[in-house]
């Protein structure tokens, strides 16, 4: 069962002129990653089919569940959180665990009012824009909304929570929780590091139109649905979403979109009447060779938060990882996108924080220059700050 949901990708100034996937289906896949006590609820998000999947994580606590991130409260959602409860209790806890994500915070007011005995903890430092509102304004309930650190830490004796940041991002500030379940050794992460596999993840499956649509080379191209198929289309869409416009992709003019429009096989809404922006170079699997080298999913932190969050805060997020690996007992990293549970270890935190301390951090050329781009705009623009900065130049409003 589903019910329509308005798209909730607002990060993109344009987004109310392009096609909102999925369109008002918003299908949500629900797996048991750890038997008993953790459990995923994914669904897709994005525009012009170029979405990507977003993760509610939900924890058996002492009280009954908690849910991290959560996603947008569907007829299916609803269902399957019931049926969770019947089995380990009520949804007692809400929990946005980051400041800045928006793709995390506009499911979160209708959420709590489908779980109206729940507490709902958020993070400080919550922003809005272009109008800095306080929290009741950006709906969370008055009542039980209650701010991570500075009104305690929910199911504290069970849970160990790990602030990352803040940081400040001259409009806003960037701050996460991650959140280690210490009796599974889980470590519940949102944005801060992913691992993303070269092969579509199982969310795709009921629909895998997206993958399809980008797999093309060319808008008159009809949608041939194939193993190889979906894997190259997921692989761009893996590309789009690290890098926004990586160096092997061309957008073609919208004389050129037109050319190609309408050509049989193409005359439907579902292949966009053939309306395809979209030309990449041949050397496009160089970039995800890079990118997702052979072997399990590593990993990593993801390309447009290290070039446009975490440029000038290298020493910030290092220190992080450093202090996740002091967790005892750590086994999985479940992020809030892409691949869960991943197995994860202290000394694979270590290599990481070495590895990127070794590696130029935020590089401008390549598959980065678009990145580069925006940071270097919003510099110029004294949007945001030249010089690493931590909570004492944090930007003052109604948190
Ligand atoms: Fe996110």
């Amino acid at each position: 069962m589903s019910e329509d949901v308005p798209s909730q990708d607002q990060r993109w100034p344009w987004w109310p002129l392009l096609p909102l996937y999925p369109y008002g289906h918003r299908r949500t896949l629900v797996r048991e990653l750890l038997p008993g006590r953790i459990w995923s609820f994914e669904q897709l998000q994005g525009f012009w089919y170029v979405a990507v999947p977003i993760r509610m994580t939900v924890l058996k606590v002492a009280d009954g569940l908690m849910l991290y991130a959560p996603v947008a409260v569907t007829g299916e959602v609803r269902a399957q959180l019931r049926r969770l409860e019947a089995l380990h209790g009520p949804v007692c806890t809400i929990v946005l665990p980051t400041a800045s994500g928006l793709e995390h915070k506009l499911p979160v007011p209708a959420m709590a009012r489908a779980f109206p005995e729940a507490a709902v903890w958020i993070t400080p430092h919550q922003w809005s824009f272009p109008l800095r509102l306080p929290p009741r304004l950006l709906g969370f309930p008055a009542g039980r909304t209650r701010v991570l650190g500075s009104d305690g830490l929910p199911h504290a004796d069970q849970l160990h929570w790990l602030p990352l940041g803040p940081l400040n991002l001259g409009l806003g500030t960037f701050l996460e929780y991650g959140c280690f379940d210490r009796a599974t050794g889980a470590l519940l992460l949102t944005d801060a590091l992913v691992a993303i596999s070269p092969e579509p993840p199982p969310l795709f499956e009921a629909d895998p139109t997206p993958l399809l649509f980008h797999a093309r080379d060319r808008g008159d191209e009809p949608l041939i649905d194939s193993a190889e198929r979906r894997r190259r289309g997921w692989q761009r869409l893996v590309l789009f979403a690290n890098y926004l416009s990586p160096a092997p992709l061309d957008v073609a003019s919208p004389l050129q979109m037109l050319r190609t429009s309408l050509a049989p096989g193409c005359r439907s809404r579902r292949a966009h009447f053939g309306l395809y922006p979209f030309r990449w170079r041949q050397h496009w699997q160089e970039a995800v060779d890079i990118l997702l080298p052979p072997g399990p999913p590593r990993i990593q932190v993801a390309a447009v938060l290290e070039r446009l969050v975490f440029p000038r805060a290298r020493p910030a997020l290092l220190a992080y990882l450093r202090q996740l690996a002091g967790l005892s007992d750590l086994a999985w990293l479940i992020p809030a996108h892409y691949e869960a549970p991943v197995a994860c270890s202290a000394a694979q935190l270590e290599a990481l924080a070495a590895e990127l301390e070794a590696r130029p951090w935020a590089p401008s050329e390549g598959n980065w220059a678009f990145l580069a781009g925006i940071d270097r705009t919003l510099l110029r623009l004294a949007l945001v700050p030249a010089e690493p900065t931590g909570p004492d130049s944090l930007p003052t409003g109604p948190d």
